[in-house]
């Protein structure tokens, strides 16, 4: 799970105009949560279409350390047999979580406040990772933490006997922070509040009323909204259908806008308001996206997109939009290399703490590619309309949507687009190069020769 071995280059380069229809995997945050919740309910939840990536087996492994029984039917679906909240078992082991922040975090607030004690490791790119802004205010429940020097992987943790339930605001747009918060909060007695000043995608909200816990959100006089839960309620098993990924669909998003007569149609994505920034800001830069067949599931709205080839203008995304298309920065940036004039991105302080920096390795990978861009501490800008790209060799740094972002860039570029490592895609979107192929993509797995 941790990449250790050599890694694998893949080269993306220019083929046919993409056409068909494809469905992208299960959405990764859901996906991890649908196991994390269904370990904390007493019975057994069912889920279909669960992404079924490096990240959320982590995550699925760290649930049957305490206790779930989490096992693969034959029609593909999984269940889940919860432990229930308050019963977890303590873990023979060290947990995992190779490159899953999202596994990794919002499993501390789960463990975090049950009085068993546990040891967590990941891969590189998840050890160089801030895990303070999850384990402060954990500490500030009860939770004894013992880490690396910045608050780093391998950390380990003791949970409170009784955890104290807090008011915590959120001091960084972080679902993954206000998650933790929460989950730490279901086993505390009593009220967790958690204030979030910029809101944050709220799947963990949405789904925990599913499950039954008493969970409330409102807006305060300063329009922050403000989540409270109610601690130790009985969690009650649900069944879920995981809508496919808006994130991984920003892929063959941009690839269709970008790549010459391309004309597709991606089925069932999530469209959940604070994960569609992406899809706006590419309609905003010409894009010929139409979303079809809007629906409702499990309190979701999902629709199909239908996507043309554009030819696209340069814009400025606004800053409080960043946390809707959080990880489709590296992607957007492919979109804007094929703009007219300049893409201006601001507020992107948090890239800076993703799977890799992700702003230093969209600007690295943009000029490796003969793509003009210009990176500050928290923005980047990218002018369009180069006149010959690609040819690059690009370094992933083990994150696995720089890898998709820039062989992406390989299929509409002039000359092939090679990344050191193709292996990381694993981690969020196992069947990239399958699908991608249905659609008319060329990968080869030999470093181009223009590279
Ligand atoms: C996620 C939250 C985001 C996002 C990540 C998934 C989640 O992270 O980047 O891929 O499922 O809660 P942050 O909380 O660090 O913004």
């Amino acid at each position: 799970m941790s990449h250790d071995t050599a890694p694998t280059p893949l080269t993306a380069s220019k083929g046919s105009p993409l056409t068909g229809t494809i469905r992208v995997p299960g959405d990764k945050s859901i996906s991890h949560r649908s196991m994390m919740f269904g370990a904390l309910a007493v019975g057994r939840t069912t889920v279909k279409g669960l992404l079924e990536s490096e990240d959320v087996l982590a995550t699925a492994d760290a649930m049957r350390a305490v206790g779930a029984t989490i096992i693969k039917q034959d029609d593909g679906s999984y269940t889940v047999d919860g432990i229930g909240l308050g019963s977890l078992l303590e873990p023979e082991g060290v947990i995992d979580f190779g490159n899953a922040g999202t596994g990794v975090r919002l499993t501390m607030g789960i463990f975090g406040s049950h009085n068993i004690a546990a040891t967590f490791v990941g891969d590189a790119s998840l050890s160089k990772r801030p895990m303070g802004r999850v384990l402060d205010p954990l500490r500030e429940m009860g939770t004894n933490v013992i880490a690396r020097d910045g608050d780093r992987l391998p950390a380990s943790i003791r949970g409170a006997e009784t955890a104290l339930p807090i008011t915590y605001r959120v001091p960084m747009p972080s679902a993954q922070v206000k998650s933790a918060v929460l989950l730490a909060g279901l086993n505390a007695p009593g009220e967790t509040t958690v204030i979030e000043p910029i809101p944050t995608r709220d799947h963990t909200e949405k789904m925990l009323k599913g499950f039954g816990a008493e969970i409330s959100v409102t807006l305060n006089e300063n329009g922050e909204r403000v989540i409270k839960l109610t601690g130790q309620p009985e969690l009650k098993p649900q069944d879920i259908d995981v809508p496919g990924d808006p994130s991984s669909a920003g892929f063959p998003l941009v690839a269709a806008l970008i790549v010459p007569g391309s004309d597709i149609t991606i089925e069932n994505v999530l469209l959940n308001e604070h994960r569609t920034g992406l899809i706006t800001t590419l309609i905003e830069m010409g894009g010929d996206i139409e979303i079809v067949n809007r629906r409702e599931t499990g309190g979701e709205d999902v629709g199909d997109l239908r996507v043309k080839a554009s030819q696209l203008k340069g814009i400025t995304v606004p800053a409080d939009r960043a946390p809707s298309m959080i990880d489709e920065y590296p992607v957007l940036a492919i979109a804007a290399a094929f703009a007219s004039g300049e893409t201006f991105m601001p507020g992107l302080d948090e890239l800076r703490v993703k799977e890799s920096d992700r702003l230093a390795a969209v600007a690295r990978g943009l000029e490796a590619n003969g793509i003009p861009c210009l990176e500050t501490e928290d923005t980047l800008t990218v002018t369009g309309g180069a006149n010959t790209i690609g040819g690059g060799t690009v370094t992933t740094h083990l994150d696995h949507r720089i890898a998709m972002a820039f062989l992406v860039l390989g299929m509409a570029s002039d000359k092939a687009v090679t990344v050191d490592d193709g292996a990381v895609i694993a981690t969020s979107f196992p069947t990239f190069t399958s699908l991608f192929e249905t659609l008319g993509a060329k990968f080869s797995e030999k470093a181009s020769e223009a590279a």
